[in-house]
Formats: structure tokens, sequence, C-alpha cells
């Protein structure tokens, strides 16, 4: 399908990063993210934190991405949000923002799933984007999916972890060897200079598609507990090759249920997405991977950003799919099916 010349605002704000971008069909005219560096000292998201940071933000961050894709408020066709999953105090400002700027200017919401907006950045240009139907496995701070994408809408979830989420386990890998959150990104980095055969950690085994990772955490304490017993400067001598190990043990579990989804659904159109898809290890598997058609974000719209909101709002709207001024955040919202209903 071509996708339709609308006009969106789209606004995300599930956790701590608060987006703001100007989407119109396929094309991103701005895309702004404020991070939130507040987050970093205390190991965490602190979720009131959180909210407090997307209240100040929030206003700056949209008068900012209008005035970069030179765009006024009349040219806009309706404003799309994500309304779910994530932290309860942060979608509310997001949603309570975006219906508010919809109403003070007489347009139309779309209210837009955070997880289906990560696989649907796929379709936003120049990138190739895949075919119907694809695998996606959408790696985040907070889910770990194999979804098998049949269109636009309809998305089934044919794996998930049973407990952490991929990018929470490099999170905790990172807490407990000192590193500041989140520390995927620095595992990353440091892992480019080590050896990943160092060390051997051990995926966890779990039935069928479906994923586990908290082990892996507790697998790590007690190796370094041990580690550091007979040698102090453990950490300091062996960091990158440590890195380079645990990634590689994450990137395996990952790409072994990866391999296994394509031969039970023989989709061999394979694409990677959330904040987890920013890492080299998975990228250059999955680049390397023979008799795959392989979709790899860019790095700007793998970790948390309004873009891909905004091609879900392009989407929706063309379908007639809107909210209303009546719909409220929904942290928990399972399905990835469009929020909005027709109108
Ligand atoms: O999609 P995202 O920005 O937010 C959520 O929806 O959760 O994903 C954030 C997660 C964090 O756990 C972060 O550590 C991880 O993505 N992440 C990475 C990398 N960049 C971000 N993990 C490993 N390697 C990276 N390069
Ligand atoms: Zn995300």
């Amino acid at each position: 399908m071509k996708i339709p010349n609308f006009t969106i605002l789209a606004i995300e704000s599930s956790c701590d990063d608060t987006g703001v971008s100007v989407v119109k069909g396929d094309s991103v005219l701005s895309n702004l993210v404020a991070n939130q560096e507040i987050h970093t000292r205390h190991g965490g998201v602190v979720p009131e934190l959180a909210s407090r940071a997307h209240m100040s933000n929030i206003i700056a961050t949209v008068d900012l991405a209008l005035k970069d894709a030179k765009i006024s408020p009349s040219d806009i066709d309706a404003v799309a949000y994500t309304i779910g999953p994530g932290l309860s105090g942060s979608l509310l400002v997001g949603t309570s923002f975006a219906k508010s700027w919809a109403w003070a200017h007489n347009l139309p919401t779309v209210p837009v799933h955070h997880m289906r907006a990560h696989i649907l950045a796929h379709f936003i240009a120049p990138n190739p984007s895949p075919d119907f139907p694809f695998l996606c496995l959408t790696v985040s701070g907070g889910h770990t999916q194999i979804v098998h994408v049949h269109s636009y809408s309809k998305m089934d979830v044919i794996g998930t972890t049973v407990d952490d989420a991929a990018g929470e386990a490099f999170d905790k890998v990172a807490k407990l060897i000192g590193l500041p959150y989140p520390g995927g990104p620095l595992i990353d980095k440091y892992a480019h200079l080590g050896n990943p055969e160092s060390f051997v950690f051990k995926g966890s085994k779990v039935d069928g598609l479906n994923m586990s990772f908290s082990g892996l955490k507790t697998q790590v304490l007690r190796f370094l507990q041990a580690r550091l017993k007979s040698d102090p400067q453990f950490m300091e001598t062996h960091l990158h090759d440590f890195c380079a190990s645990v990634q590689a043990t994450i990137v395996g579990m990952l790409m072994s249920k990866l391999e296994q989804a394509v031969v039970e659904t023989g989709i061999t159109q394979v694409a990677i997405a959330g904040g987890v898809s920013a890492n080299s290890g998975l990228r250059k598997a999955l680049a390397q991977r023979e008799g795959w058609q392989v979709f790899i974000p860019p790095l700007s719209y793998c970790t948390d950003n309004a873009a891909m909101v905004g091609i879900v709002g392009v989407l929706d709207a063309a379908e007639g799919r809107y909210g209303t001024l009546r719909d409220t955040p929904q942290p928990r919202i399972p399905a990835l099916k469009p929020c909005g209903s027709h109108r």
C-alpha cells in the first residue's frame, strides 16, 4: 500500500524520553528526543522524575519540532500519541498534552500502541521496508517478542520473554558492574574491544519460541562474586572481555529463537525493532545471516522516538481510525492492535 500523505504531529512519552516528531506520509520532517539524564544517577528510571521531566520538556519540544519541520499547526491533519504500554505518569503527560493540543486546534487524535510503533518504524522512508508477512524481533527495555506481522494492523506475538526483557538483562548486568543507566549501550561499547569467547554464560532453555533472561543476571552475579574473591581487580582488567561475552550470550539467545521462528513459520523476511536493535552484536549477527532478507532500522528509529508513532498516525488516520478525548493511558495494554476505532 502506498503510504497516504497525511501530516501528523506525533508524541512519544512512554518511558523516559520525550519524543516529538512531524511526519508527512512516509517522510520524517522533524524528529526530536529530549533525553532525561536525571535517571543515570539513580541506576534506573524513576517514574515520578520521568513524568516531571516530560512536563517540563514537552511544550518546548513540540514548538521546536514544528519549527524544524517548517510546519504550522494549521498544516497538521491529526495528533498521534503513545497510549501504552509504558509508565502511567509518563503516558499521562503525553496523552493529556496530545488530546489538549488536538482539541485546541480542532484536530482528531490517533492513540498508538508503543510496540506496534517500533515495528512500523520499518515503513519510514527512505529505508527499504519489508513485504507482508514478515517476522519482527522487538527487543526493548520492557519487551522481548517475536511478532508475526501479517499487515499494518494484524500482528501476532508468537514468542515472548517469560520474565525479564533483553534490554533489562543488559541494564541489570551493567548495574552489577557499576555502570550507569541505561547500561545496554555501554556494554555494547566495551564489547567492541573484547573477546566474546573469553567467558561462557549459558542461555536459559525455554520451550517453543519463548525466552528467559532473568537467569543470566543471577549467573553473572555468581560468576562475579567468585572471580572478585580471587582477583579483586578482575573488572578493571577484564571489562571488555566480560561485556563481549555477556553480549554474545544475549545475542545468541535471541538469534537462536529467531532461527526457530523462521523454521516454524517458513517466513524469511526478518526485522528487528526496539532499543536493543541498536546493539551492534545483534545487528552484525543478523546482517551476516545468509538466506534471510533482513531489515535493520537506522539507529535513530531503534530507541524510543516519536517518528515511529507518527508513521502509525499516518496509517491509522488514512483508515479513519481515530481516538476520542475520553481515551486514557493504558500502561499495560496487551495486544499489538490499532488503538483507535473507525469514525
Ligand atoms: O525501546 P527503548 O528505547 O525503550 C523501551 O521501550 O524500553 O529501549 C531501551 C532499552 C534499554 O534497556 C537499553 O539499555 C537498550 O534498549 N539499548 C541497548 C542498546 N541501546 C539501547 N542495549 C544493548 N545495546 C545497545 N546498543
Ligand atoms: Zn520502546
